[in-house]
């Protein structure tokens, strides 16, 4: 039986996740959860809030799926998901986002996928107060980390059957950090004559996303850009509710949602597991469990398509009553 880390996380990361296992263990997956907490919570219990077994968890089973832990906003500890991501070098935050059945947005037919480079830029967590009234935050950005993220977005585009990469920076400001991050992409992109190869300017790239969101494919992000174009792009296809994600490295990967904890709506049952779901989707593909995979998305977009929908989707479905639905209609599904 695989053994997977489960990191439950905090806000409505319980929740969803009681959520995913349920629909999981309903599709008839064995699983040996390795279930782990991080977060506030443990401060002062255990002195940190990602303990080292949470590390060890993930470096003896290899993969992880992680529902979202909050991090304070302008104080505090260090975010425990950026943590996570470099302590396991998961380089690359890979973000499909395309439009689900019954959904209703103001495009079709979306379908973009978004490459963020998950270790360096400004989430390096290098910042000084230089006085009073001035603080500093420094933006790394190496050629190994911006070579192997390019290398990472188009491989990722001949397996998929993707057609164009387009890189996305701000070179013409930041000439250095993220003109090197352009000078890599460009330089690995001649490695993919049959991948179409496109530059644009994050302002422009918002902008057009915004208008005309089918006119792209993959884009290649370095970290910050990455972050707020996915949420970007969630916002495309119906939300944060819906829009999944991993971390991968070439020792780990680490399934999650690209939603936070959601502390507005933690506890009260309203929360939208579809995007932990589909990340457990992937999950289950990368370990080899495609077949239950494709019954839970099956599933899913029959509960959608029948208009079975949480409040976020315009609906008036609880986290709950969402879930019993997939189960229901897996349940249906294995006769
Ligand atoms: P958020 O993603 O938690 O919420 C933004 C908005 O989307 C809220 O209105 C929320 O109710 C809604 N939303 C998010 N997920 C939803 C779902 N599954 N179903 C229905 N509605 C959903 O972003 P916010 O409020 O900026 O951050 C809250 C906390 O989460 C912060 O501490 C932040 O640092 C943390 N965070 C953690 C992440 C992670 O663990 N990977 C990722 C992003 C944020």
């Amino acid at each position: 039986m695989k053994r997977v880390t489960l990191i439950k996380g905090d806000g409505i990361g319980p929740e969803i996740t009681d959520s995913v296992m349920k629909i999981i263990n309903a599709a008839g997956v064995a699983i040996d959860w390795d279930i782990q907490t991080a977060g506030a919570d443990l401060i002062e219990t255990e002195g940190t809030p990602l303990p080292q077994r949470v590390l060890d968890s993930v470096k003896q089973n290899k993969i992880a799926l992680k529902s979202p832990v909050t991090t304070p906003i302008g104080k505090g500890f260090r975010s425990v998901n950026v943590q996570l991501r470099k302590e396991l070098d998961l380089y690359a935050n890979l973000r499909p986002c395309y439009n689900l059945p019954n959904v209703k947005t103001r495009y079709d037919k979306v379908d973009i996928v978004v490459v963020r480079e998950n270790t360096e830029d400004l989430y390096a967590g290098i910042e000084r107060q230089v006085d009073e009234n001035t603080a500093e935050s420094i933006k790394i950005i190496t050629r190994k980390a911006s070579e192997r993220i390019a290398k990472f977005a188009f491989d990722y585009a001949v397996k998929n059957n993707r057609k164009e990469v387009c890189v996305v920076t701000k070179a013409n400001i930041c000439k250095l950090s993220d003109g090197l991050f352009l000078e890599c992409a460009r330089k690995i992109a001649q490695q993919y004559p049959q991948i179409k190869f496109r530059e644009i300017l994050v302002d422009n790239c918002c902008m057009q996303l915004v208008q005309n969101p089918n006119q792209f494919d993959v884009l290649l992000l370095p970290n910050l850009y990455g972050d707020i174009v996915s949420d970007l792009c969630a916002g495309l296809i119906g939300g944060l509710g819906i829009a999944q994600g991993a971390n991968i490295g070439e020792n780990y990967a680490v399934f999650e949602p690209v939603h936070g904890s959601a502390p507005d709506i933690a506890g009260q049952d309203k929360a939208n597991p579809t995007a932990m779901l589909m990340s457990a989707i992937e999950m289950l593909n990368y370990i080899g469990e495609n077949e239950a995979g494709r019954r839970i998305r099956l599933a899913l977009f029959d509960t959608l398509d029948a208009g079975i929908k949480t409040v976020d989707l315009g609906g008036n479905a609880s986290c709950t009553e969402f879930t019993q639905a997939i189960v229901d209609r897996l349940v249906v599904l294995e006769k």
